[in-house]
């Protein structure tokens, strides 16, 4: 069985405190007991600074900590680079790679993300890939092999089984942060032509949504038989609504 999940990535917002804060509220409402009943894990992916704060005021919950990037190299010469070794050292269990906004602003492509896909696993975290189409791809009709391309990059890097073992995240560019979420019918169907593309090494692999998730559609697009949970951006921010979201899954 697919383990559900939810995600917020809390993208480059926030201070120390507003951070703690968030992480706090969250943390008073997923104690180990109604985690259970819930059935969803949460994870949070604070920006890197915020991760120590975020991991203590987390402490007695049942929500994971997770970063928004890694670097693919060990250690060394890497100004402002931040390893998989640091991360595991600060209580991260998890770590996004390549994350739209990565992709199109800071230009990584498909063989470094498979590369930082590859570093994060074999140092111990867990990858959640994120993949998806532009605006143009999808009215082109290359939806799906856009999708396919990008994880087949990481396959090829390290094979079909590790990549299985990981979480995949299906996020529309046209629908991140823009308030347009892809309807539940077009987000199922790119879900199952990955689950497809993973075959049956894939049939419990974590696929989850993410684009303009908020606590309105969330459960309609979690209804979606291929649709194991959401990677949530803006409405991560608040915790009453995140908790919303969470809620919605069916354990
Ligand atoms: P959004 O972001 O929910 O604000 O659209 C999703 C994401 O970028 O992961």
């Amino acid at each position: 069985m697919c383990k559900p999940l939810i995600a917020g990535n809390w993208k480059m917002h926030g201070t120390t405190e507003s951070a703690t804060n968030l992480a706090a509220q969250l943390a008073r409402h997923r104690t180990q007991e109604a985690n259970e009943k819930e059935g969803a894990e949460i994870i949070v992916f604070p920006p890197f600074v915020h991760i120590p704060s975020v991991v203590a005021a987390t402490a007695n919950s049942n929500i994971s900590v997770g970063a928004q990037d890694c670097s693919q190299y060990p250690d060394g010469a890497y100004t402002g680079e931040i390893s998989v070794e640091m991360l595991l050292d600060q209580g991260c269990q998890y770590v996004l790679v390549g994350h739209s906004e990565r992709r199109a602003v800071i230009g990584e492509g498909n063989q470094m993300v498979a590369e930082k896909f590859k570093a994060a696993q074999a140092g111990g975290l867990i990858p959640i890939l994120c993949v998806g189409e532009s605006l143009q791809q999808r009215q082109q009709g290359t939806t799906v092999a856009v999708v396919a391309e990008q994880i087949a990059a990481v396959i090829d890097l390290v094979g079909l089984a590790d990549v299985c073992r990981a979480v995949i995240a299906y996020e529309p560019v046209w629908a991140i942060g823009t308030g347009e979420t892809a309807s539940p019918q077009q987000a199922q169907d790119v879900h199952s032509a990955i689950r497809a593309q993973l075959g049956e090494a894939g049939s419990s692999t974590t696929l989850l949504y993410g684009g303009s998730v908020n606590a309105s559609n969330a459960a309609e697009l979690f209804a979606q038989p291929d649709i194991n949970g959401g990677l949530v951006g803006g409405a991560s921010l608040k915790a009453d609504e995140f908790l919303n979201i969470a809620k919605s899954i069916e354990a």
